[in-house]
């Protein structure tokens, strides 16, 4: 080969390697996560599988005003960490269900039907209001899509009236429906119909956002309670076979945690040449601002015999997709900037709080703002969630003053605690200015019945940020 031919190759090669701009080292629960042009994962209720040597998240694809059916969104990846849109894998329809304006789209699950190799897609399709809920799917022979919609999943001549759904592949390639309080239906060969009612209205079982999985023979549902978008602490539950007798086993993470705050959606277990580690993934929901600010709560599933739990929260961990072995990888800054430094500019009205052990500033008002300079490639804010707080403003300039990156994270929690509200997009290194604002909203949701739901003020809290 000829000289000039080698450092073609070595210029392509240092190129390639500048370009290659990972955004995540870990696992980081709690935060919005982006992929590389900035805008947000939104995969709401998703589920996850694996093709070949990639893994496939499909979710509920959000707005930031209102809970109109905007698809489902396919995003694709690795390593479990960093994400890639593909496409939206089943857009609102032209007309009819599922078809924009008046419709409700939620909890999609992708599964392969092992005797036709069509990947299915299984959705909650409604009216507006949650008023006419029926379980539909649709067929793709790609596993990114376009599904072709299909309609309700027929059984017989009906068809499941209800909504919150998940799916479960036995170990034989059978495929099920599982429905919230306690449905479990099985699916035909080509996974298109309904052939049984496994288990009927268990009584045992009665939550929503049901996840199914199986460990050393048993099968396991984790399912949330009756609270709409808040979050609660998710119960489950034990079983030798799918048609029961079911046992309550308990809550999956500390009481009062509100399971790591977050609604379950799946548990999709990375099988490793080590081991086998079952993640749990879970929804921190955001109405109206569920694109920006919804966010995903993935943790580790302990087991202990037949027993699953939570016990400690991961903010940052990795898995080794081959081995399937996870470790707690926490973050490491270049350097932190304190909530008193003279690198935090406040302007407006903020007003010193402690909770949660950790020393803050927080503020509701209109005129008030933070502004830190930095010098780097990425920038965390940390504060301290409570449930008085709303949603936050986030804007990171450059000294030219363009924009980079603007966004809104929610800083609500039922649960006082202090954590990682944001981290940004990686960015070229170099100087910054990043100014943070309370937006005078929160997160609300006014269920059927009329029960509110949400945060009780519009604070945000700043303890520190990370300069990385
Ligand atoms: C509870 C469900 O689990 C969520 O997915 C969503 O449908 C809310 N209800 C809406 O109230």
């Amino acid at each position: 080969m000829q000289i000039k031919h080698l450092v073609f190759i070595a210029i392509l090669f240092t190129a390639c390697s500048v370009q290659k701009k990972e955004n995540y080292q870990s696992i980081i629960t709690g935060i919005p996560w982006y992929i590389e042009d900035g805008n947000n994962v939104s995969a709401h209720g998703a589920n996850i599988i694996r093709e070949g040597d990639r893994y496939y998240l499909f979710g509920e694809y959000k707005n930031n005003e209102n809970n109109r059916f905007e698809g489902f969104s396919c995003y694709s990846s690795s390593d479990l960490m960093n994400w890639k849109f593909e496409s939206n894998a089943m857009p609102p329809n032209k007309s009819g269900r599922l078809s924009g304006a008046e419709c409700i789209g939620e909890r999609p699950k992708v599964m392969k039907c092992p005797t036709t190799g069509e990947f299915i897609m299984y959705m909650h399709a409604d009216s507006n209001l949650y008023r006419n809920p029926a379980v539909e799917y649709a067929v793709s022979k790609n596993i990114t899509g376009p599904y072709e919609y299909k309609g309700r999943l027929m059984f017989g001549d009906t068809y499941i009236r209800r909504w919150d759904m998940g799916t479960f592949q036995d170990d034989d390639g059978t495929g099920y429906i599982i429905m919230h309080h306690g449905d479990i239906y099985k699916l035909s060969d080509d996974y298109k119909s309904v052939v049984a009612q496994t288990l009927k209205h268990d009584k045992t079982l009665r939550t929503e956002s049901p996840a199914v999985f199986k460990h050393n023979g048993i099968y396991y549902w984790i399912g949330s309670g009756l609270t709409g978008w808040e979050r609660n602490d998710n119960m489950y539950f034990t079983a030798k076979s799918l048609a029961g007798p079911w046992e309550m086993r308990g809550v999956i993470a500390p009481e009062g945690s509100l399971t790591w705050n977050s609604q379950s959606t799946y548990v999709f277990p990375v099988v490793g040449s080590e081991t086998t580690t079952f993640i749990y993934m879970g929804d921190r929901w955001s109405f109206p601002k569920q694109r920006a600010a919804a966010t995903y709560v993935w943790q580790p599933l302990v087991f202990n015999g037949d027993e699953i739990s939570m016990p400690v929260f991961h903010e940052s961990w990795t898995i080794d997709v081959k081995t399937g072995e996870w470790k707690d990888v926490p973050l490491k800054p270049a350097y932190e900037i304190l909530n008193g430094d003279d690198a935090v500019k406040y302007e407006g009205s903020w007003e010193d709080a402690s909770g949660d052990n950790t020393k803050s500033k927080r503020a509701n008002t209109k005129d008030a703002i933070i502004s830190i300079s930095f010098k780097g490639s990425r920038i965390a804010l940390r504060g301290v969630a409570s449930i008085d707080c709303g949603y936050g403003h986030v804007v990171i300039q450059n000294i030219k003053g363009e924009i980079l990156h603007d966004t809104w994270i929610d800083m609500y929690s039922n649960k006082t605690v202090e954590g990682l509200q944001y981290l940004s997009p990686v960015l070229p290194k170099g100087e910054y200015f990043l100014t943070f604002s309370p937006t005078q909203s929160h997160w609300y949701w006014t269920e059927k019945s009329g029960k509110q739901w949400g945060s009780k003020d519009t604070f945000i809290s700043f303890s520190k940020a990370w300069v990385f």
